[in-house]
């Protein structure tokens, strides 16, 4: 399995607003959300972004059943409004973007997401050249120590880099499992949760520009959206659901927006149970107004 889709009926009771429009998957993934959407809006058209080289091959295993409905960009979808424009596609009716990883990228021990992973890379796009284990051997101790508390609020962060800092006298630091171990040296585990995945949400926010992805995306979408067309995000972590807000107050403050969802939107319990990932998803969505 590639991929549950986090709540794809709510997604698109916000996202879809006109039934002849075209609309944005930013993360087609293991193209679930996309694959819904076409189904239940038979007249839609979506443009899909990943860059993923896996998430290509999977769009085009699916790419039969969009019936041409669907085209697919293998991109940062940072760069949306130039990559649209180059296409020729004026404004769209709706963007979505599911952010983060998938579980396919998280499960594959070779792309070093999870915490046993026998490589050190955390790359959602192998093309980039930035790696975990780039910064975990080369970064200095308060520059490593700055990523955990600023991407993963690891209150050890100085603990934990200077643990690393030493032991990279014995030598390179090349698995996700010897990370996880130095982590242990300086953290215990707190109830359940694995003392290393505050550093590891980190580094993988810092390798992938996960924060500058999504603010570029939230400060293009408004020029890129139609008059009621929509903009719906999931998100994973409080960073990410706090630029959303934010974001999404200030437009509607500047009269380009109107919030759909007053409170946040979260995953039923039927659906945690049945994928435990959507625990901490959220879906915030809004409408581009007429102005
Ligand atoms: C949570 S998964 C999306 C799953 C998808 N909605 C589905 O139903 O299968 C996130 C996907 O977004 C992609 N992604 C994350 N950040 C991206 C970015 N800045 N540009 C393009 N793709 C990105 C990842 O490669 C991953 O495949």
């Amino acid at each position: 399995m590639y991929h549950i889709s986090v709540m794809p009926s709510e997604s698109s009771q916000y996202l879809v607003n006109n039934p002849r429009g075209t609309y944005v998957d930013c993360t087609f993934g293991g193209g679930g959300h996309t694959s819904y959407l076409l189904e239940k809006h038979k007249d839609i058209k979506i443009v899909a972004f990943d860059w993923d080289g896996d998430a290509f091959e999977q769009f085009k295993e699916k790419e039969k059943s969009f019936s041409g409905r669907a085209v697919f960009i293998r991109d940062n979808f940072k760069n949306i409004k130039a990559a649209l424009a180059e296409r020729a596609i004026g404004k769209v009716d709706g963007i979505l973007a599911d952010v983060g990883v998938s579980s396919k990228q998280f499960d594959d021990a070779e792309r070093g997401f999870s915490f046993n992973s026998k490589v050190l890379d955390m790359r959602m796009d192998s093309r980039n050249p930035l790696t975990a284990k780039e910064i975990v051997n080369k970064y200095g101790e308060e520059e490593m120590a700055d990523i955990f508390y600023k991407y993963g609020e690891e209150r050890f962060s100085r603990q934990i880099s200077e643990a690393i800092i030493l032991r990279r006298k014995k030598g390179i630091i090349n698995t996700a499992l010897e990370l996880q171990d130095i982590i242990r040296s300086v953290k215990r585990p707190e109830g359940k949760i694995n003392p290393a995945t505050k550093v590891f949400q980190a580094l993988r926010i810092f390798v992938n520009g996960e924060i500058d992805n999504l603010e570029t995306l939230l400060g293009d979408a408004p020029e890129l959206l139609n008059p009621g067309g929509r903009i719906a995000v999931i998100s994973f972590h409080s960073l990410e659901d706090r630029l959303v807000k934010q974001n999404f107050r200030k437009n509607a403050s500047d009269n380009l927006y109107k919030i759909l969802t007053k409170k946040v939107v979260t995953a039923s319990e039927d659906e945690i149970r049945q994928n435990p990932r959507a625990r901490s998803a959220k879906i915030r969505a809004a409408e581009r107004t007429d102005v």
